[in-house]
């Protein structure tokens, strides 16, 4: 296939990228956008996207598994959702937070397939989602602790930032600080406990009955599958401590199943967040939930004690309301989630015999079209066994998928996207071939 032959990526030989990272080294920390700073030898400037792939500031081509952290199921510029965003952008790019016929069109849409959404709140990105949700839940409960589980990414505030990322497991229910900055106030009103053990979780959550306003929860944690006696368990003990259970759907959603992941297991959470996928790649996410929760945010209500404030200039946007509907549609066509999902799983397996074939002890691990390279022998369950996995060689593994032109972010989750088609997927697997045989 032209262009994607075997080629380095990288900004430190030189090239456009290495001068816009001289410009970026001197105006942005860490010389990016976010979390995320790749390796001088392998990092570039993006320039455009089209489809499964992407092209760097030096016409590089690679294929694209970050997917846009998950958002672009249907990768690049797909024609219909430019099409729906440019129609939008010619009749207002965005209205402050007011009420305009297509977030309206979204909200009904969304609170039609979305199991537990009796009303929608927008909000802006996934981490105000998942604010909105802890707020609500405070705010209904009249408590102030959240549980959520180790390893689990919830966004970028104070209270999802306890115990993401810790430095190792362990120490529940105490959670540790994943940022400078945070209040030990904030620290303390979070209660950290280990994914996938229920009796662990219901020890903290009876220890803290009284003051527990909420217990948030990723179905898919990462790359881990929640188990359904686990998640049943969970609603279980949130109904007897009439906590809120929160689903946080900002990956899941309608990536795992239309509807999300509580469509697919028959969960109903009180409160979900979504976004990426919902938000079309753009501006937007939402609150699902009990209509007597999220009608805590009416502003009438504002000045009363458990008047939920929400509010923001982008909440809403018409754009990427737009994008999100005609993105919808395409997901709604018949057999999408069955050929996507199939895409992925039969990636995974061709990847696994790769591993066997090389006597390398790794597994592809995958839900649904979320996979990840682990070096460890059987899927995790918890934050501990990816802990107490092989995590340098994946690091050196995926740096090599990257550095061949596979576009995923070494140690992080990635997508198959629609339009990842055998072409794209066969290239992948010959690099990873071409990679265990050389030794990693
Ligand atoms: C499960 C989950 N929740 C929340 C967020 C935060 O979303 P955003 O980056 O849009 O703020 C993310 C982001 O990756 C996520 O993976």
């Amino acid at each position: 296939m032209p262009g994607m032959g075997r080629r380095q990526v990288g900004g430190s030989s030189g090239g456009e990228s290495a001068r816009l990272f001289a410009i970026a080294e001197a105006r942005l920390p860490g010389a990016g956008l976010g979390g995320y700073a790749l390796a001088k030898d392998l990092r570039f400037v993006f320039a455009r996207g089209e489809g499964a792939k992407f092209w760097d500031a030096d016409g590089r081509e690679y294929i694209d598994y970050a997917a846009g952290a998950g958002a672009l199921i249907l990768g690049h510029c797909h024609p219909a959702v430019v099409a729906a965003a440019q129609k939008q952008i010619a009749r207002g790019l965005h209205f402050f937070g007011a009420l305009n016929d297509i977030a309206l069109a979204l909200a009904g849409r969304l609170a039609r397939d979305i199991p537990c959404a009796e009303k929608i709140a927008f909000a802006t990105t996934g981490s105000e989602a998942t604010a909105y949700c802890m707020r609500l839940a405070r705010a209904f409960t009249g408590r102030e602790k959240v549980m959520k589980f180790e390893g689990a990414y919830h966004g970028n505030h104070d209270y999802a930032l306890v115990s993401a990322f810790p430095p190792s497991p362990g120490g529940y229910p105490q959670g540790a600080a994943d940022t400078g900055g945070q209040p030990a106030a904030v620290r303390d009103a979070m209660l950290i406990a280990p994914y996938n053990d229920l009796p662990a979780a219901e020890k903290i959550a009876e220890d803290n009955a009284e003051n527990l306003a909420a217990i948030i929860v990723e179905p898919v944690q990462r790359i881990i599958r929640g188990g359904d006696d686990f998640l049943f368990g969970l609603r279980k003990l949130c109904d007897r401590l009439g906590a809120v259970l929160i689903f946080d759907e900002v990956v899941t959603g309608f990536r795992i199943a239309y509807g999300g992941a509580q469509a697919a297991l028959g969960i109903t959470p009180d409160l979900a967040s979504f976004g990426k996928v919902v938000g079309g790649g753009g501006p937007l996410a939402i609150v699902a939930g009990k209509a007597e929760i999220i009608n805590l945010a009416d502003p009438a209500r504002r000045g009363k004690e458990n008047y939920a404030y929400f509010n923001g200039t982008l909440h809403g946007n018409p754009v990427a309301a737009a994008a999100t509907l005609a993105t919808l549609d395409e997901l709604q066509k018949p057999g999408f989630y069955e050929s996507l999902n199939a895409a992925a799983g039969s990636f995974c397996r061709e990847a696994e015999k790769i591993f066997a074939r090389h006597n390398v002890p790794a597994i592809a691990a995958n839900e649904g079209s979320l996979w990840q390279f682990l070096l460890m022998p059987k899927p995790p369950r918890s934050f501990a066994d990816i802990a107490a996995s092989d995590m340098p060689a994946a690091r050196r593994l995926d740096s090599e998928m990257l550095r061949r032109g596979n576009y995923i972010l070494p140690g992080v989750r990635r997508f198959v996207s629609a339009v990842h088609g055998e072409a794209e997927l066969q290239k992948t697997l010959r690099d990873l071939d071409e990679i265990c045989r050389a030794g990693i």
